[in-house]
């Protein structure tokens, strides 16, 4: 197996189980447009911008609506998403998280965050797992969504290690896509059937730490 000098993680559904509460968020947005958004809807979201997100639910919807309202959509949506992860605590860090972070420091591989989020800055700091990170390209920094690979790009060339040798966690299609199309190793975590080009598929943080974190470092 090659080794990688650099793990990027992905936040969402990856560190944390927050992806429950955008499509709880989005849900309601949704239901004021007489649209139940599913959850087989939602997995299209996973990974994608705040806004590119309400642009997926409008085409889903069939609806068209002034630039406004598309605003104000967008605000009331993360008024909601707040709202939900105001009590978030080291608590809620995903199974495996925290012991892979620590294995990977110290083997002094590098850390990065490659997300979407633009909470992810004030999500890391309330699970108590900022300093883990050398570096965090979240939805501030970057002007394309996954699966465009400029977020993870971005993350490499801040790190100063070449895209080969960067490995990527994700639990989304479109970040699997962003990752391999950066040139990277994506990892995907969750069901092998929700994703279509990843290089590893896990189920879940503890099962890839206990079984094989060590072969990809
Ligand atoms: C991604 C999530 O990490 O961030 C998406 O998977 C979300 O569901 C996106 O829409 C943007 O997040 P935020 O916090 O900036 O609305
Ligand atoms: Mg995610």
């Amino acid at each position: 197996m090659k080794k990688h000098e650099c793990a990027l993680f992905d936040l969402d559904g990856v560190i944390v189980d927050t992806a429950k509460f955008h499509f709880l968020a989005w849900k309601k947005i949704a239901s004021i447009l007489n649209y139940d958004l599913t959850p087989i809807d939602n997995e299209k979201l996973k990974g994608v911008s705040r806004s590119d997100s309400l642009d997926m639910i409008l085409k889903m919807a069939n609806k068209n609506i002034e630039t406004s309202k598309f605003k104000a959509y967008l605000i009331q949506k993360n008024l909601t998403y707040l709202e939900y992860i105001k009590d978030i605590n080291s608590q809620d860090i995903l199974p495996g998280i925290s012991e892979a972070l620590s294995l990977l420091k110290n083997k002094n591989i590098k850390i990065g965050l490659g997300s979407a989020s633009k909470n992810a800055k004030i999500i890391l700091e309330r699970l108590g797992l900022i300093n883990y990170f050398e570096v965090i390209i979240d939805g501030n920094k970057v002007e394309k969504s996954k699966p465009h690979p400029q977020v993870f790009l971005k993350a490499s060339s801040n790190l100063g290690i070449v895209p080969e040798k960067c490995l990527v966690f994700e639990d989304s299609n479109a970040g699997i896509k962003s990752a391999k199309a950066a040139g990277m190793t994506a990892v995907a975590i969750g069901s092998p059937e929700k994703f279509s080009n990843e290089d590893f598929c896990y189920p879940d943080f503890l099962t890839l730490i206990q079984n094989d974190l060590d072969k990809f470092f």
